[in-house]
């Protein structure tokens, strides 16, 4: 394919309800992870912008599914964070209904070519980021697990804390495991890669 113009952006829709979901069969990049893991922050970095997509002062208060069109060639999916605590019980049922949505509704499970799930570095997966995992590897959907703020390591700990992750979590399944940061853009053309790998 040939490379989006990144000067050619477009919120397409903050959808509130999966019946929002834009259904134009243009292939889709979602991006997954607990809320404050870096999901805004990271489709920033690949679309070279600083606040494009939001990035949040207010973590998990946003229950909507952003969809960015790129050149019109490609769309970006900004999922809203699960696992965060502070959300009242009716803020969870509507997370819990668009995000189940969208991975259940069919026109966009179609355009879903690939899952970019994020985790914490200095963490390693959270209990629900081990089931949103395990979810992609049942449902065959494409994904890779993204290391996200490493620059908060130095390179020796982010190293031991990469090996170890493989170690201990993904030993049995064929994970492709990606450092990055925002702040230094590490990651940040093996990422796009992975994007064109499956468009
Ligand atoms: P929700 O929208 O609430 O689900 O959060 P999110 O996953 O979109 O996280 P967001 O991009 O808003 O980032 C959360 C916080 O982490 C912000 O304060 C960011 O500046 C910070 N952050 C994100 N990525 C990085 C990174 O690579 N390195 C460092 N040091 N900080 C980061
Ligand atoms: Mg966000």
């Amino acid at each position: 394919m040939q490379k989006p113009n990144l000067n050619n952006l477009r919120l397409l829709i903050s959808a509130a309800s999966p019946k929002q979901f834009p259904r134009d069969g243009k292939p889709q990049i979602a991006f997954s992870g607990r809320s404050n893991v870096g999901k805004s922050s990271l489709i920033n970095t690949l679309l070279g912008r600083k606040a494009f997509a939001r990035v949040s002062s207010a973590p998990g208060k946003t229950v909507t599914v952003n969809f960015f069109d790129v050149d019109g060639k490609l769309t970006l999916v900004d999922l809203p964070g699960y696992g965060y605590a502070k959300r009242s019980k009716e803020e969870q049922a509507v997370f819990s209904r668009v995000t189940d949505g969208y991975f259940t509704s069919n026109p966009t499970f179609d355009s879903l070519k690939l899952v970019l799930q994020l985790v914490d570095v200095r963490t390693g997966p959270t209990d629900d980021d081990l089931s949103m995992i395990q979810f992609l590897v049942d449902s065959e959907i494409p994904f890779v697990v993204v290391a996200t703020k490493a620059d908060k390591l130095s390179r020796a700990a982010l190293e031991r804390a990469l090996a170890e992750m493989k170690d201990t979590y993904f030993s049995e399944v064929d994970v492709t495991l990606i450092p990055f940061s925002s702040e230094t853009r590490l990651g940040r053309d093996t990422l796009w890669n992975e994007i064109y790998r499956v468009l």
